[in-house]
């Protein structure tokens, strides 16, 4: 294997199985070639949420398939392989394992080099795909089950975290105000729909003097709507849950626009982009481009499938790290917890 040997457009395939998706995809430079998930979600609603041990099975039985399905609809075969990028973290541990080890499997067995890749990065890096034109800087929100925040992006390889959430992530707040209203896993599509029907009348906590600055409080905003469903159900009277399911979106979401905006005038960008599963909910994509419009800055916004977790974006984020010659080798090992925007090497030299 000779990574000096760098091409100008690699064809990637990227890995991915941090949580209940497994997926798999082929690109070649910034364009997709294939991407194909298997998603096990519907045996987690049974239980209401991801249970990590079926998750790691799930990723077990359908890892190879969806890796061979990937390359057979890229139109590939394996020997056209530049390098195997996987998520090593952050995520469910088990879950991670699997798609950690296969990819190591993989590799060794076909001679390719290995990209390890922060799942974080990933959400970022789908704007690459989007957008082949795009470069920074640009202000991202990111807004996924496990993180939010707005970050700076000022080269493909570096960020700057304007805010974070000091509590919950927005993600986190849809799913756990999906189950007070009694609606399925996963939560925010299901709240999505629920608000569809309804009004935002019910009264929620003022967003955005929470956290402060670029930063963001989630666990008040999730307080207020349990107390108040809570006080409704106690004191014997009913409630629309359509209305608390918009009000509380409103709330959870006119506070990221608002403070993402502010953050690219702020550091004179003229573009934006987002991330994360939260990016799939129209209501978010419609404020955005709304606001973005009216300050004039560019929104580059990926497809919903995009947004939430997928393996495309982890061949985009190994394709920034195939640039800067950030390869991992076969001590490479899952983690459940890494910071939110390091890569690999940033993380190896903590040790
Ligand atoms: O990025 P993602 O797929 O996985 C993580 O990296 O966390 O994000 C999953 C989160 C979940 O909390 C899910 O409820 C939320 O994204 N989500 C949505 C929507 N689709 C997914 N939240 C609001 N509206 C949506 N349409
Ligand atoms: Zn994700």
């Amino acid at each position: 294997m000779d990574v000096l040997l760098k091409k100008e457009n690699p064809i990637i395939l990227g890995i991915e199985s941090s949580c209940d998706e497994t997926a798999a995809a082929v690109i070649c430079g910034r364009k997709i070639l294939s991407d194909e998930i298997a998603s096990s979600a519907d045996i987690q609603s049974l239980y209401g949420g991801v249970v990590p041990e079926i998750a790691s099975r799930a990723h077990t039985d359908a890892v190879a398939k969806v890796v061979e399905k990937a390359v057979k609809n890229a139109g590939i075969v394996y020997d056209d392989i530049d390098a195997v990028a996987v998520t090593y973290g952050a995520g469910l541990l088990g879950a991670l394992l699997v798609g950690v080890s296969f990819a190591k499997a993989f590799a060794y067995a076909l001679n390719k080099p290995l990209i390890a890749v922060n799942h974080i990065r990933g959400h970022l890096a789908a704007s690459y795909l989007c957008d082949t034109t795009l470069k920074p800087p640009f202000v991202t929100l990111l807004a996924s089950g496990g993180h939010t925040a707005v970050l700076h992006t000022k080269s493909e390889a570096e960020f700057e975290i304007l805010g974070a959430t000091l509590d919950d992530a927005v993600g986190e707040a849809f799913d756990k105000v999906a189950r007070v209203l009694g609606l399925k896993y996963p939560g925010g599509p299901n709240i999505e729909r629920c608000a569809a029907g309804g009004k935002a009348n019910v009264p929620m906590p003022k967003m955005l003097k929470g956290g402060g600055g670029y930063n963001f409080s989630y666990s008040g905003l999730k307080t207020a709507v349990i107390n108040y469903c809570h006080t409704k159900e106690q004191k014997g009277e009913s409630y629309e849950k359509a209305d608390v399911a918009a009000s509380f979106q409103c709330a959870a979401i006119d506070v990221l626009v608002e403070k993402t905006v502010a953050a690219a005038m702020e550091k004179g960008v003229d573009t934006v982009t987002a991330g994360g599963g939260v990016a799939a909910n129209g209501y978010l994509r419609a404020s955005l481009q709304k606001a973005c419009a009216k300050n004039g800055l560019k929104l580059v916004l990926p497809e919903k499938r995009y947004c939430t977790d997928n393996a495309a974006m982890i061949a985009a984020e190994g394709l920034v790290q195939y640039r800067l010659g950030n390869f991992a080798d076969m001590t490479l090992n899952a983690k459940a917890s890494i910071p939110l925007a390091a890569t690999f090497k940033t993380v190896q030299n903590q040790k």
